[in-house]
């Protein structure tokens, strides 16, 4: 059975990977700058390893006898004053620097849905660079491209509670996002194939009219949506690009970009968008 390092294991995604990993009882090093946050994490026996992904010299000898590398590291929400080039490009070159020095067989790296047509935003730009370094590495690899994750989409609910939702033109953008544990286990999968790009999504296939009223349905509460009209969202887009400083126009470009066009893949998975409404509207207001 293959060892398994994983980068990201303190973020959404990361965590399920790793209690998957667990499940599956596969052998697992998680990797973190922050040995405090894998703390409560359910990971059975996997090691852990301190290290700073920015920085490659902390890497070394953290993947001996490891046979794949699963990445999901990126900037989300983190405000430490790097760049998407930092570290969705730079972090994970380091990591697959690393892996090709101690003889690691497999990369599997997460990216987004149409990143390579969306490069003029500075995360996909950041992200494509790292996924032709993968491609010339000749290191086999996949690259999965998920459609948009459920955690997200709690902005919805958030919205909703607070007594209306806005969506976009006619709210009739649609996408698949994926829940994930749902999108953990396409990528636990994926460490022993040799399908070079996986595009997937969950199994539902909605318009940005249909959350906005499933978010309202899990409150209980009737939908009161309100329509942006599509040049709203563009001077919106062209002025978060020219009057903000990067650690905001970048998340709000790409968030932005993304709610104007279809993110559908292939879908995967069981869970719903409406049982995850559910679940985080029964919760108290500040923890949703
Ligand atoms: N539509 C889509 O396809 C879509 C949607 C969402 C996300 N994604 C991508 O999928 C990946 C995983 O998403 P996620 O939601 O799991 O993100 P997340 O919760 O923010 O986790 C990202 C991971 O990267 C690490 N990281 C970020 N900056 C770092 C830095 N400077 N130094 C060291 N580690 C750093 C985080 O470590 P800390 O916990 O220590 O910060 C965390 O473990 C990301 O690359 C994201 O861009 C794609």
């Amino acid at each position: 059975m293959s060892t398994v390092l994983l980068a990201g294991a303190t973020g959404y995604l990361g965590r399920f990977i790793a209690q998957e990993l667990f499940s599956r009882g596969m052998p697992a090093r998680l990797l973190t700058r922050d040995l405090s946050r894998v703390a409560g994490l359910d990971r059975g026996t996997a090691e852990i390893v301190h290290a700073e992904v920015t920085r490659r010299d902390t890497l070394r000898g953290t993947m001996e006898g490891v046979d794949v590398v699963v990445s999901t590291v990126g900037i989300t929400r983190q405000q430490d004053g790097l760049t998407y080039m930092d570290v969705d490009y730079g972090a994970n070159r380091n990591l697959l620097e690393e892996a090709l020095g101690a003889g690691v067989r497999r990369f599997v790296y997460v990216s987004v849905l149409h990143g390579e047509t969306m490069r003029d935003l500075a995360i996909c730009e950041a992200k494509e660079r790292f996924v032709a370094d993968l491609k010339a590495s000749g290191m086999s690899y996949t690259v999965l491209r998920p459609s948009g994750f459920f955690n997200d989409l709690a902005a919805l609910v958030r919205m909703a509670r607070r007594g209306r939702v806005y969506v976009f033109g006619d709210g009739s953008v649609r996408a698949n996002p994926i829940h994930g544990a749902d999108l953990a286990a396409v990528c636990v999968d994926a460490l022993e194939g040799d399908v070079p790009v996986i595009e997937v999504g969950g199994p539902d296939v909605l318009t940005q009219r249909d959350m906005a009223y499933l978010a309202f349905e899990a409150l209980g509460r009737p939908p009161k949506i309100t329509h942006i009209p599509p040049s709203v969202r563009r001077t919106a887009l062209a002025m978060v690009r020219t009057c903000t400083p990067g650690r905001v126009h970048g998340p709000l470009a790409f968030f932005l970009t993304v709610a104007a066009r279809d993110m559908v893949a292939p879908e995967a998975g069981f869970r719903r968008l409406r049982d995850y409404y559910r679940q985080i509207a029964a919760r108290p207001p500040a923890a949703s």
